[in-house]
């Protein structure tokens, strides 16, 4: 299956893909992870993205295609995966249409992770990372043992940097100009699911897409 993740920032895009890849054996490709960890890397990406991703626009759409390209030609989505944070913008969809039409591949879903901005607001002013292992967590629900360091290294929990508040409200008034176009795009193609993805913890949210993907399935 080739399936599209949509949504707003902290709409549990990036939990969701991460568990769901895992239990159905699909590439996890989140263009944000490679995109930080260009930054850390101090690539020539990284540089070029770095300005942009701290004030929460979107890095150019040419930078974006051609990591998407390279994953394409280097097979690593020929078992099938979940895009997480790609496409973006229209143009990236239209781009992404065009490459798989030409690899005859298709996307056979696109779901859309419905999140209200309260909640965003709320999920990302209390998320913390650990450095070294990547561990998530989430004040007050997802709270580590100590507080303010790792469970699994000890290491001291950070922030992204595009999560404090006024990036963040920049970053929602970014998807509603630039990212919220493509559902309807997705719409239009007749491949758009809609899932509720807030009110219920990320146990429930994983059921309801994987009740989704087996419905989709089916038909
Ligand atoms: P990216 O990393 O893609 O950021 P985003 O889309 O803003 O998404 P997030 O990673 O913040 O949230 P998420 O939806 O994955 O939610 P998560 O699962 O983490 O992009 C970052 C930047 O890179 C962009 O701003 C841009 O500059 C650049 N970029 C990336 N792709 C690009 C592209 N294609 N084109 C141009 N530029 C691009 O969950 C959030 C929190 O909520 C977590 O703490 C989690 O534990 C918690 N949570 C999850 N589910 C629940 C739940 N059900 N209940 C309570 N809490 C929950």
């Amino acid at each position: 299956m080739n399936l599209i993740f949509l949504g707003p920032p902290g709409s549990g895009k990036g939990t969701q893909a991460k568990r769901i890849a895992g239990q159905l054996g699909l590439l996890h490709l989140s263009t944000g992870d490679l995109l930080r960890e260009a930054v850390k890397n101090s690539t020539e990406l990284g540089k070029k993205a770095k300005a942009y991703m701290e004030v929460g626009e979107l890095v150019p759409d040419t930078l974006i295609i051609g990591l998407i390209e390279e994953k394409l030609r280097s097979g690593q989505l020929d078992g099938g995966f979940i895009l997480d944070g790609f496409p973006r913008t229209i143009p990236q969809a239209e781009t992404l249409k065009q490459m798989f039409a030409k690899n005859n591949k298709n996307i056979n879903r696109s779901i859309l992770l419905d999140v209200s901005d309260a909640e965003v607001i709320r999920r990302l002013s209390g998320r913390f990372y650990c450095p070294i292992c990547n561990a998530g967590y989430n004040y007050p629900h997802q709270l580590p043992k100590k507080e303010g360091l790792c469970d699994n290294d000890g290491a001291k929990l950070m922030r992204r940097p595009d999560d404090e508040e006024a990036v963040v409200k920049n970053r929602l008034d970014v998807y509603k100009r630039q990212t919220e176009p493509i559902v309807d795009f997705y719409r239009k193609e007749t491949i758009l699911s809609e899932i509720a993805a807030e009110g219920a913890g990320p146990d429930e949210i994983t059921n309801r897409l994987l009740q989704e993907i087996k419905r989709l399935k089916k038909v």
